[in-house]
């Protein structure tokens, strides 16, 4: 889904700078480009990077879990 569609970003795009490193909102703007023209994408932007930190926190967690179960 596109959520800047002044530099067409997607949701993808977001996930993958978050995968990537970007650990704020300026970060992911700065990455992939959106919020950087009208502005008016920035809240998508935000909700977008924030699921993308729950799903990779989620991943960690489960990584974390299955390291500490006895082999
Ligand atoms: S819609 Fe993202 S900067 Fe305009």
């Amino acid at each position: 889904m596109i959520l800047c569609h002044c530099h067409v970003v997607t949701d993808k795009a977001v996930h993958a700078a978050v995968d990537e490193g970007a650990r704020t909102l300026a970060g992911v703007c700065r990455s992939t480009g959106a919020g950087s023209d009208c502005g008016s994408c920035v809240f998508s932007v935000r909700h977008a990077m924030r699921a993308a930190q729950s799903t990779a926190a989620a991943a960690v967690a489960t990584m974390a879990s299955e390291l500490a179960e006895p082999a």
